[in-house]
């Protein structure tokens, strides 16, 4: 892996950011976990060493530590806040531990003579801090090349061994000379050129699918999504009819949405598409439940049965797995990780993965990548700009059990909801937006009578990542369109009322 940055990840929130920046700076790198050790990145022989930071201290008795003579490997490494604590405690340095962490904004003051790390590095500018502990002694042939305007340890090194360290986070957008740094870090420090780009990435993976593929025959799902659409459309470009795309119906989809799938799946973007209609038996299985999570777990194992069933004789089956998951996965200890359930990971799969049969072109991927992935393969923008839908579709949508009936009236509610959407102009403005039908019923007067009928939520959000949202300040004019149509043609409702809760505390969707 000449000319690559290893990360080696501690456990930090921010680990997959310094992944982020240096990939932006046109540099290929990949996160492992800390525990591979001095063994694992001398095979993995990278140009340079990032040790991120981590929820630990040093003198946590379960801390996460190396062996010692890792730093004697030669190859220049950078440590990030508990990565500095880290490299001088293990070097002799004296780490204390503090009562309270340390966050939020500090001044970064850069040190004569200027080094290495700080070339053309603003002399005073803001950086962002989060830790514990604090160095308080340095290790032997370190010394400081920064501190903060408090007068603290801000950054050091051993220039003589290419060792550096800062105690700030330059890989998040708040430290506004954090680029800069890890620039400096990567091609000054390192000597690395320029090598990641997204169109060698899809050349390359173009590539290595042809090799792996030769004559073999490839299945992967579709949804409609851009994950599966790009995944779907790579593979095809590589192999072309070897690969064949699966789009199931699971009964929980839009309006008119499985004929919109498979007409831009097959007439605007060449694909070859098995459609199977498996929605009555998705209808059954979630028959009478109310329960959100055994809404789920019913339609994931549907999935699975329906799926297999209908893909039995292939070589490999291709998964649109994205970076954040593998990292996720990854046995890395400390409280900011949070292993992710697969709903996908079944038995079946794992034999596979078992046998080498899994193909994840997108592993090394964060999910915008994919959307620039999509973009150089020359997908339509309004594919590419689709809201997120959930897996469960409509069924966690439905605050209840689940009917033909209930689906039939929300599916018409969305419909109007996302018709006004698109007039207004605000459908490329938020990051999802959709309607729900709630378990209640409300009186009202139709004609001269009182009549219960039932009640539809609208949600509106804009996000970055989903991760958090707030609410949708849409225009009343197009609110009020919405929500009198609704009520003028679906006969069933009586009322309509807007979510106005951000996540958190809310979630995006309802169930
Ligand atoms: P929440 O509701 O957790 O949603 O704020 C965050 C994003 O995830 C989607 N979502 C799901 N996607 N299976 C999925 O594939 C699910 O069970 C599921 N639940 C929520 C949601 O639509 C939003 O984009």
């Amino acid at each position: 892996m000449k000319n690559s940055i290893v990360i080696l990840d501690f456990g930090s929130q921010y680990t997959q950011l310094i992944a982020r920046r240096i990939r932006e700076l046109g540099v290929y790198t990949e996160i492992y976990p800390y525990s591979i050790g001095l063994e694992g990145v001398k095979e993995l022989a990278p140009s340079g060493v990032i040790l991120s930071g981590g929820p630990s201290s040093v003198h946590d008795s379960d801390a996460p530590l190396l062996a010692p003579g890792f730093f004697d490997i030669g190859i220049p490494i950078l440590g990030i806040c508990y990565g500095m604590q880290l490299m001088s405690h293990l070097m002799g340095g004296k780490v204390e531990k503090a009562t309270n962490r340390e966050y939020g904004r500090a001044q970064l003051v850069v040190g004569e003579p200027v080094s290495q790390l700080f070339k053309d590095v603003e002399i005073r500018s803001v950086v962002w801090m989060s830790h514990g502990d604090s160095v308080v002694r340095l290790a032997p042939g370190f010394e400081q090349i920064a501190t903060t305007s408090d007068n603290d340890l801000a950054a050091i090194q051993n220039s003589k061994r290419s060792i550096y360290a800062v105690q700030f986070h330059p890989e998040v957008a708040h430290s506004e000379q954090g680029k800069k740094i890890l620039s400096n870090f990567i091609f000054g420090i390192c000597g690395m050129t320029k090598n990641w780009s997204m169109r060698d990435f899809v050349d390359k993976q173009i590539e290595d699918i042809r090799k792996v593929c030769a004559n073999k025959k490839v299945v992967l799902g579709v949804s409609g999504g851009v994950d599966s659409t790009t995944l779907a459309v790579l593979m095809n470009k590589a192999i072309g009819e070897q690969s064949e795309a699966v789009f199931v119906n699971n009964g929980l989809l839009r309006w008119n949405e499985a004929d919109e799938v498979q007409k831009s799946l097959r007439e605007r973007l060449n694909l070859n598409i098995r459609y199977i209609d498996a929605s009555e038996q998705f209808l059954g299985a979630l028959k009478g439940e109310k329960d959100p999570e055994k809404k789920r777990k019913a339609i994931g194992k549907v999935f699975i049965d329906v799926f297999w069933h209908a893909v039995k004789d292939f070589d490999y089956l291709v998964q649109g797995t994205l970076y954040p998951d593998v990292i996720e996965s990854a046995p890395v200890k400390g409280p900011s990780r949070t292993i992710k359930t697969h709903h996908n990971r079944v038995a079946e799969v794992e034999k596979l993965e078992k046998e080498g049969r899994i193909l994840e072109p997108f592993r090394f991927l964060f999910k915008d990548e994919v959307r620039e992935v999509a973009r150089i393969l020359g997908m339509p923008e309004d594919i590419l700009n689709r809201h997120p839908f959930p897996g469960p579709g409509l069924a966690v949508r439905v605050i209840d059990d689940v009917t033909p009936e209930k689906l039939d009236i929300l599916r018409r509610a969305d419909k109007i909801f996302i018709d006004a959407l698109h007039k207004y102009g605000w459908y490329d403005k938020v990051w999802q937006a959709f309607a729900v039908f709630m378990p209640i019923r409300s009186v009202g007067v139709m004609g001269d009578e009182r009549a219960y009928g039932n009640v539809i939520g609208l949600r509106a959000v804009t996000s970055v990542d989903g991760m958090t949202a707030n609410w949708g300040h849409l225009p009343y004019e197009l609110l009020d369109e919405a929500g009198n149509t609704i009520i003028r043609q679906i006969r069933e409702v009586n009322r309509v009322v807007y979510d106005i809760t951000s996540k958190p505390p809310a979630t995006i969707e309802w169930e």
